[in-house]
């Protein structure tokens, strides 16, 4: 499965921290943005990747990420001329994605916890995984309702009157048929080529499964100012109490065996000296100590 980050859009609500850098881009306590949706697809064991921004963003994306090698991917840039919507990533990413399954994923979504993503994506064979997460505002987001049986039965975009308190977080696991889904749709009134559209059409087609988030896992949302700093102050917590990093791109690179310990500690002597760096020494000679990867 190939991955694409969608990290455009004009970051309007969070001006002007925007103004020179992107949402995605923004600290979220000690690391920017991006690093956090990245990890959680490389533990999900996701390693070509496709990450899709503005002309004006992608440099910089461009600058912090290279093209991968240094963590084991493979990261490939592209650019989307205007926030014309979610779903046009797959229309920009089609020679990436080829015939693979590609799992979508918003670069301001930040998950902590739990093992669905990992899960999902060596489960999934064909079709959608969509996941669904309870909150207390399903309004601001797609929403899906699910039947007696448990499957869903309607998704409805920012609905006024949700059917449910189950909101879609931004990643979404799809079948190839998700090009040519893509490339049917239309604008929706608001002008935008819908991710819900590309959702409601798997679910016409009983294609669609949705894994509903369990407590364990948290989703956070960063799109405000308050929210952003919510999310660092919550980042900075757990990394505090319990002397870990969330987010940190190069730890599950190690752990899904895509970087070996000693490429790692070539890595850390390109870093000057910070306590990211402290950090990923300690994970470095943890792994040493328990024989993992020590090539
Ligand atoms: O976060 C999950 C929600 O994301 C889903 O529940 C909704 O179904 C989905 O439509 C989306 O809602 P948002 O209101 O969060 O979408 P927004 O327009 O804010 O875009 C989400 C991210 O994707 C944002 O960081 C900017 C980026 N984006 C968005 C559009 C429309 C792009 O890079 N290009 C675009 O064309």
């Amino acid at each position: 499965m190939k991955s694409i980050i969608l990290a455009g859009g004009s970051g309007s609500r969070l001006y002007p921290l925007t103004k020179v850098a992107s949402k995605q881009l923004q600290p979220v306590y000690d690391k920017p943005m991006i690093y956090y949706p990245l990890t959680v697809l490389i533990a999900s064991g996701i390693r070509e990747f496709c990450l899709i921004s503005t002309p004006h963003d992608l440099p910089r994306f461009k600058q912090l990420l290279g093209d991968g090698q240094r963590w084991g991917l493979s990261i490939e840039y592209r650019e989307q001329a205007k926030p014309e919507g979610i779903a046009q990533a797959f229309w920009i990413a089609e020679s990436f994605i080829g015939k693979d399954s590609v799992a979508l994923m918003l670069g301001d979504n930040i998950f902590f916890g739990g093992d669905a993503f990992p899960r999902a994506c060596a489960a999934f064979r064909s079709g959608a995984t969509l996941f669904a997460y309870r909150v207390n505002d399903p309004e601001r987001y797609g929403v899906v309702e699910f039947g007696v049986d448990g499957k869903a039965i309607s998704i409805e975009e920012k609905p006024t009157h949700p059917r449910s308190h189950y909101a879609i977080p931004g990643v979404y696991l799809y079948d190839n048929d998700v090009i040519a889904i893509a490339r049917s749709l239309k604008p929706s009134p608001r002008g935008e080529l819908e991710i819900t559209d590309v959702n409601n059409e798997y679910l016409r087609r009983g294609t669609l499964n949705v894994v509903r988030l369990s407590r364990g896992t948290a989703w956070l949302d960063a799109g405000t100012s308050t929210r952003l700093h919510e999310a660092s102050a919550y980042v900075h917590s757990i990394e505090k109490r319990q002397g870990i990093k969330l987010g940190c791109p190069e730890e599950a690179a190690l752990h899904r065996g895509f970087l070996t310990v000693g490429l790692l500690e070539d890595l850390l002597t390109t870093m000057p000296a910070c306590e990211y760096r402290d950090y990923l020494a300690d994970v470095a000679m943890d792994a040493r100590r328990h024989g993992q990867r020590g090539a």
